[in-house]
């Protein structure tokens, strides 16, 4: 097909005991907040849950003052109001930037071989990596068409996305001084994405590694009692 290309990155999230990076996910809420935020949205996100463990992990009081940056309308006091953690990230300023909240699992990143998408089973979907690639996938040349810019990129199927690059290096500054070339804000925003997109993962695994644990306990001691069922008889 057309798809564009998508290169693999190593998740620390990836694999089955994978577990998000919490300074990985603060510094993707930072390029999210300073950059992405003034097209995209996060409607479905409650802001609260950057307070979750497994996820960026703020305290209380850092919530509630990341939540006052933004203004919502309330309807019981029929005006704007500053965002309480009980609320959920606003919608984007740009109606054709799509809501972000469920992207990283929208997109797939992997289709092959041939179109079967068995990779997947080994590489994942591909959704974060997705987002690094169109994030980092400009190749500088742009085309006006029908009064509306385009700017070639090898991640976006097609070749050619309305989205200008919201990347330049340096372009978010982080508290630890950890790197901030284009590439590793596109990891670190992606990281972020995912973790919004799917905040339960690591709960999600952990019950699976229970149950398959149990599963396997279960097993043994279903062996043993069919072999002294029938123990007598042979
Ligand atoms: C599309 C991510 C910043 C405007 C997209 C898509 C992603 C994305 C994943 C969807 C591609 C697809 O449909 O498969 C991001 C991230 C940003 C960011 C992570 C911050 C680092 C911005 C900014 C603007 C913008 C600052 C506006 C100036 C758009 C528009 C589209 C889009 C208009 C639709 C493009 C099209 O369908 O051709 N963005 N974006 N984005 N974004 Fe962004």
């Amino acid at each position: 097909g057309d798809e564009g290309h998508v290169h693999d990155v190593d998740f620390s999230f990836e694999g089955p005991f994978g577990t998000f990076d919490q300074n990985q996910l603060q510094r993707g809420l930072k390029v999210y907040t300073e950059v992405c935020s003034a097209c995209h949205g996060l409607r479905y996100v409650p802001l609260r849950t950057l307070g979750d463990e497994g996820g960026p992990h703020y305290s209380e009081d850092e919530v509630r003052a990341y939540a006052e940056r933004y203004e919502v309308f309330d309807a019981e006091l029929d005006d704007f109001r500053p965002a309480l953690p009980t609320d959920h990230f606003p919608e984007g300023g740009d109606p054709n930037a799509p809501d972000l909240s469920l992207m990283a699992k929208a997109r797939a990143g992997f289709h092959g071989p041939y179109g079967t998408g068995l990779n997947q089973l080994f590489q994942g979907i591909g959704g974060p990596e997705y987002i690094v690639s169109i994030l980092t996938g400009y190749t500088g040349e742009e085309k006006e068409e029908a009064g509306t810019l385009y700017y070639e990129n090898t991640a976006f199927a097609g070749g050619w996305i309305a989205m200008a690059p919201p990347l330049f290096e340096e372009a978010v500054e982080f508290d630890d001084g950890h790197d901030n070339s284009v590439h590793h804000m596109a990891e670190d925003v992606s990281a972020f994405l995912m973790w919004a997109a799917e905040p339960k993962m690591m709960a999600r695994k952990q019950a699976g590694f229970v149950a398959v644990l149990f599963l396997v306990v279960l097993s043994v001691l279903l062996y043993l009692t069919n072999k002294r069922i029938w123990a007598p008889v042979k």
